[in-house]
C-alpha cells in the first residue's frame, strides 16, 4: 500500500532536510514501501516522494527496514560520580550505534538523583554531549517522598524510580510506610525494581558461604521477586497509582501481573530473554551477574510467553556497566549489572530472525510501547508530525558482536563472540543522521524527551 499524505503541495514546501527512500517502513498501518521526508526534526511527508521532493540529505534505505526510533526505557549511564564505568557521552554513543534514539537514565548515580538540582545537572550535562534524546528518573526515597509530586514533573524527568531491594548504589525504599508516602505523592507511572530486601538479607549467607556465582539466582530467588512485586502491586492499587515493574524475571510474577494489566505495565530485558541459568554463569561467571538474576529455562520461556500474550509492554536494556576489573572481584563482592544498550536491538532482531516475535511486535515493545505507557510527546511512531527518530535495520545482516564494538567505557558485553542476524545500519535522531553505515557521524544533539503528562 502506498499512502501519499504530504499535505503541503507547493514546490517550495516539497523540500526536506532528509529524505529516506526505498525502504520498508514500519508505520501504524504495517510494513509499507514508502519514502519518509523529514524537516525541522519532524516527519513531514510519507509516500512515493522521490519525484516531487528534494532534500539536503538522502538516505538510501533499499533493502532495509525503517523502524520508529528505538526507545530504551532503562539505562544506567553513571554520570555523575561513576564515570570510570560510563558517562553520558559514551553511554549515548553506544545507544545510537545500537539503533537507540532515546534513553531513560536511572538515579543510582553518585550523588543519587533525588532533587531538582540533581535532575537539572544531569540535563545540563547531557546537552551538547548526548547523541540521543534522554530523560532522567528521579529516585523515590524517604528523604524526598513529599516532594515527588513536583519533582516528577521537572523538564527532562522520566518519572520516579524506586528500588525495593538493594542492588547497586544506596537507593533503597523497602519500608511499607515509605513506599506508601512515595505512592501518595505524584501521579505519573511509578517505576520499580521489585526484589524483597528483607528476604535478600536473610538469604545472603547462602552466597557468602559458597562464593559460587551459580548461586546468584538461588540467593535472589523467585520468591524475593514475587514478594516485592505482590507488595508494590497491592500498595499501588491502594494508592490508585499506575505502576511500571522493571526487568520482570519470573514466571510467577508474570502470572500475577497478567491479572493487573489495567494499572500495571511490564518491562523485560533482552538479557532475561536471551541468557539462561546455569549455562550463562558457567560460561561467563560474574559477567552474567545482574539483579534480578538471569534465571533458568522455565522462567525464560514464561517471559517469552508473556511477550506473546501481550503482558509485556516494553523492552528495556537495564544497561548497567561495571569495569572488567570490578567484575573480577570474587563473587558476591563483584557488582551486578551488564552492558546492554548497544546490544538490545541486535539481540531482539536476532530473535525476530529466529521467529520468537514479529518485527511489528518488536516495534510495539521498543517504540509504540514506551510512547503509550509513559506518554511521550511526538515519539514512538512513524507518522506525520512525529519526531523524525528512525532506526534503519538490515534484517539479513550477519554480524559477530565483539567487545571492541562496544562504546561503553566498561568496554565489554556478555555477547562477545556471538553471531546475530539483524543489525542496525543507520540511526536518525530528530532528522539528524547520527549513525551512517554503522559509523558515528554528525554531532551529539540529544534533547530532553517531552512527556504529555508532565
Ligand atoms: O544488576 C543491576 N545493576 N541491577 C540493578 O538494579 C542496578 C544495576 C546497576 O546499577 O549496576
Amino acid at each position: 500500500m502506498n499512502t501519499t499524505i504530504a499535505s503541503d503541495r507547493t514546490s517550495e514546501q516539497c523540500h526536506a532536510d532528509l529524505l529516506v527512500h526505498g525502504g520498508t517502513v514500519l508505520t501504524p498501518n504495517g510494513q509499507e514501501r514508502i519514502d519518509v521526508a523529514c524537516r525541522a526534526g519532524r516527519i513531514v511527508a510519507l509516500g512515493d516522494l522521490r519525484r516531487r521532493w528534494t532534500a539536503e540529505e538522502t538516505l538510501n534505505a533499499s533493502g532495509l527496514h525503517v523502524l520508529p526510533g528505538v526507545i530504551d526505557s532503562q539505562v544506567h549511564f553513571r554520570e555523575p560520580g561513576l564515570t570510570h564505568k560510563e558517562d553520558l557521552d559514551s553511554g549515548t554513543r553506544g545507544a545510537v550505534l545500537g539503533g537507540v534514539t532515546a534513553v531513560f537514565e536511572m538515579p543510582n548515580t553518585k550523588p543519587l538523583t533525588l532533587s531538582a538540582a540533581d535532575i537539572k545537572s544531569k540535563v545540563d550535562g547531557a546537552l551538547g554531549r548526548a547523541w540521543c534524546d534522554f530523560a532522567f528518573y528521579i529516585g523515590g526515597s524517604s528523604v524526598n517522598a513529599e516532594q515527588l509530586g513536583s519533582l516528577e514533573n521537572l523538564p527532562g524527568c522520566a518519572g520516579v524510580k524506586v528500588f525495593m531491594g538493594s542492588s547497586f548504589g544506596d537507593l533503597l525504599a523497602d519500608d511499607e510506610t515509605v513506599l506508601r508516602r512515595i505512592l501518595h505523592h505524584g501521579r505519573r507511572r511509578l517505576a520499580v525494581h521489585a526484589e524483597d530486601e528483607a528476604r535478600l538479607r536473610e538469604r545472603r549467607a547462602i552466597v557468602n558461604a559458597s562464593g559460587d556465582i551459580c548461586q546468584h539466582p538461588v540467593w535472589r530467588d523467585e520468591a524475593s521477586a514475587l514478594i516485592a512485586t505482590e507488595r508494590i502491586v497491592r500498595l499501588a492499587g491502594e494508592a490508585n497509582r499506575r505502576l511500571h515493574v522493571l526487568h520482570v524475571s519470573t514466571a510467577e510474577e508474570m502470572a500475577l501481573l497478567a491479572r493487573h494489566k489495567r494499572r500495571v505495565t511490564v518491562e523485560v530485558t533482552p538479557h532475561h530473554l536471551t541468557l539462561c541459568a546455569p549455562d550463562c554463569y558457567e560460561r561467563l561467571g560474574s559477567l552474567a551477574q545482574m539483579n534480578p538474576p538471569v534465571r533458568d529455562q522455565r522462567h525464560r520461556d514464561a517471559l517469552w510467553q508473556a511477550i506473546g500474550d501481550g503482558v509485556v509492554d516494553v523492552i528495556g536494556s537495564d544497561h548497567a556497566p561495571h569495569t572488567r576489573e570490578e567484575k573480577a572481584s570474587p563473587y558476591p563482592q563483584s557488582p551486578s549489572g551488564m552492558t546492554g544498550v548497544q546490544t538490545l536491538l541486535p539481540l531482539m532482531l536476532h530473535h525476530v530472525h529466529g521467529r520468537r516475535l514479529s518485527l511489528e511486535r518488536l516495534v510495539d515493545l521498543t517504540s509504540a510501547g514506551p510512547a503509550r505507557i509513559f506518554g511521550l510527546e511526538g515519539k514512538g511512531r512513524i507518522a506525520l508530525g512525529f519526531d523524525a527518530d528512525l532506526t534503519l535495520v538490515d534484517l539479513a545482516a550477519r554480524r559477530t558482536i565483539r567487545n571492541d564494538w562496544i562504546a561503553s567505557r566498561s568496554g565489554w558485553t556478555p555477547y562477545d563472540g556471538e553471531t546475530v542476524i539483524g543489525w542496525p545500519i543507520h540511526t536518525v535522531v530528530r532528522g539528524h543522521t547520527v549513525v551512517q553505515d554503522e559509523t558515528l557521524v554528525g554531532q551529539p544533539r540529544g534533547e530532553p524527551v517531552g512527556f504529555l503528562e508532565a
